[in-house]
C-alpha cells in the first residue's frame, strides 16, 4: 500500500499531537512533533541563558543540538544532545518563550531541513504550524485543526494537571491566544491553513471523531 505523508497544522492545543499520534499507530507510520523540536532548543537556550531574540546564537546551539524524538510506550520522548526533556519542554517556561525562537528565519530554515529529512520517505505523519504550507508542501493529506480558546485553554488546562503542572484557566487562555498572534503574525511560514487543506473545527469534537475523520480522508487517498 502506498505510505503518504499527513500533514497536520493548526494552533496551540487543538488537538494535534493527540490525533497524529493516533493517526500514526493505525497506519504503523512515524510521528513526528515539530513543535517539539522549537521547544527543545527553547529549553536548551533558556538552560543556557542564551537571548531568544538573538536570531544568531539560536542558530549555533541549534547547529550544535541533536534532537531526538523517540517512540515509546508512554508516547513520544523528546531528547536534547542524550538528555530527556519530554516533560520539562511542555512547562511554562518554554511555553512562554518558544514562539520567539521559532520566529526567526534561519532558526526556522535548519529546523524544516531536518523535519524534510525525518519525512524524506513518506510514511509519516507530522503536526506543527507549517507542515502543510511550506514543510511537506506535497503532502498528500493536508488537515488543519481548529477549536475556539475557551475549549484549547479547557484541553490544556486538564493536561497540566494530569501532569502535576501549576495551571490557572484565564492565564493558560490568554497565554494561548498571545501565542496564536505571534505564530500568525511571523513574517516567515506563520500559522496558517494551506489552501488545499481540510479544515475540521474540533471544539465539540471527540479525539476520536477525528480520528475517523481523518482516516476516511487517507483510506481515499491511499485507494
Ligand atoms: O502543543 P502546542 O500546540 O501548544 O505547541 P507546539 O506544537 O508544541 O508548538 C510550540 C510552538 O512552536 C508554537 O507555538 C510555535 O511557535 C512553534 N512551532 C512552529 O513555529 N512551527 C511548527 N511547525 C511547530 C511549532
Ligand atoms: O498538539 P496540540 O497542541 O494541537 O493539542 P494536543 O496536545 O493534541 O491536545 C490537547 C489536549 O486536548 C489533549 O489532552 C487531548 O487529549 C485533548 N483533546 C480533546 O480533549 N479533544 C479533542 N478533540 C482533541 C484533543
Amino acid at each position: 500500500m502506498k505510505r503518504i505523508s499527513i500533514a497536520i497544522d493548526g494552533p496551540a492545543a487543538a488537538g494535534k499531537s493527540t490525533v497524529a499520534k493516533k493517526l500514526a499507530e493505525k497506519l504503523s507510520y512515524l510521528y513526528i512533533d515539530t513543535g517539539a523540536m522549537y521547544r527543545a532548543l527553547t529549553y536548551l537556550a533558556l538552560q543556557k541563558g542564551i537571548d531568544v531574540h538573538d536570531e544568531q546564537a539560536l542558530l549555533t546551539l541549534l547547529r550544535d543540538t541533536y534532537i531526538e524524538l523517540k517512540p515509546s510506550d508512554q508516547g513520544q520522548l523528546v531528547f536534547v544532545n542524550g538528555e530527556d526533556v519530554t516533560t520539562v519542554i511542555r512547562g511554562e517556561a518554554v511555553t512562554n518563550h518558544v514562539s520567539f525562537v521559532a520566529k526567526h528565519p534561519l532558526v526556522r530554515k535548519e529546523m524544516v531541513a531536518r523535519q524534510q529529512a525525518l519525512g524524506a520517505n513518506g510514511g509519516v505523519v507530522m503536526d506543527g504550524r507549517d507542515i502543510g504550507t511550506h514543510v511537506l508542501p506535497h503532502a498528500e493529506v493536508k488537515i488543519f485543526l481548529k477549536a475556539s480558546v475557551e475549549e484549547r485553554a479547557r484541553r490544556r488546562h486538564a493536561e497540566n494537571m494530569a501532569r502535576g503542572f501549576a495551571s490557572d484557566f484565564e492565564t493558560l487562555k490568554e497565554e494561548i491566544a498571545r501565542r496564536d498572534k505571534i505564530d500568525s503574525e511571523r513574517q516567515v511560514a506563520p500559522l496558517t491553513k494551506a489552501e488545499d487543506a481540510v479544515e475540521i473545527d474540533t471544539t465539540s469534537l471527540t479525539i476520536d471523531d477525528v480520528v475517523s475523520e481523518i482516516m476516511k480522508i487517507v483510506n481515499e487517498r491511499i485507494g
